[in-house]
């Protein structure tokens, strides 16, 4: 499918693995140069190497876990450096609690928010403004599971 994306920059979170990977793959199809994280390497670098065997795109990776505010912090400084500025941003990694309401336990409710909605909401604040100071001239998305306040005066948004 030809997109028209060819050439874009995105930044696809929880990107070693089922849908990050799979949305991954498809961006690099389209010619769009993308930095997937996730907070194990070893899973990392294998997809990037099988991202490569598929579309012969180079894929770079960074080691990061969204729920650590000081490696959220990091980010804008690692697409400055790998990707030179960003376009897309697919706010992917999280999780879910799998077990019926009655019985999901205050841990698990903290650490569900801590993944699917502050860490969302933080790489948002990050970087929204990387894209803002980019925007001239280019279409700039960020896709995500939840929408935790209106982007329309700040950017497109998309809800996955
Ligand atoms: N699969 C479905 O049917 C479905 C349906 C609706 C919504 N979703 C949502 O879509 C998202 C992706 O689902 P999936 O099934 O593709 O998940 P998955 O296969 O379990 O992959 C999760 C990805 O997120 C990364 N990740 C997990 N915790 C992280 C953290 N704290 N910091 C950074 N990266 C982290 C994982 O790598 P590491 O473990 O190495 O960090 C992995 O790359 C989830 O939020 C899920 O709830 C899934």
């Amino acid at each position: 499918m030809e997109l028209g994306l060819a050439g874009k920059t995105a930044l696809v979170t929880g990107g070693s693995k089922g849908i990050g990977l799979e949305t991954a793959r498809a961006l690099a199809r389209e010619g769009v140069k993308v930095l997937i994280c996730a907070r194990r390497e070893t899973a990392l670098a294998e997809a990037a190497r099988d991202i490569m065997a598929t579309t012969q795109a180079k894929i770079e990776t960074h080691s990061l876990d969204v729920t650590k505010v000081e490696q959220i912090e990091k980010i804008p400084r690692v697409i400055g450096e790998k990707l030179g500025r960003l376009d897309i941003l697919v706010n992917n990694a999280g999780t879910g609690t799998y077990k019926p309401f009655l019985e999901v336990t205050d841990a698990e409710l903290i650490d569900g928010m801590a993944i699917n909605f502050f860490a969302q909401f933080r790489i948002c604040q990050r970087i929204v403004p990387l894209m803002i100071a980019h925007r001239r001239n280019r279409p700039r998305s960020v896709f995500q599971k939840c929408s935790p306040t209106s982007w329309r005066r700040t950017t497109s948004a998309s809800i996955a």
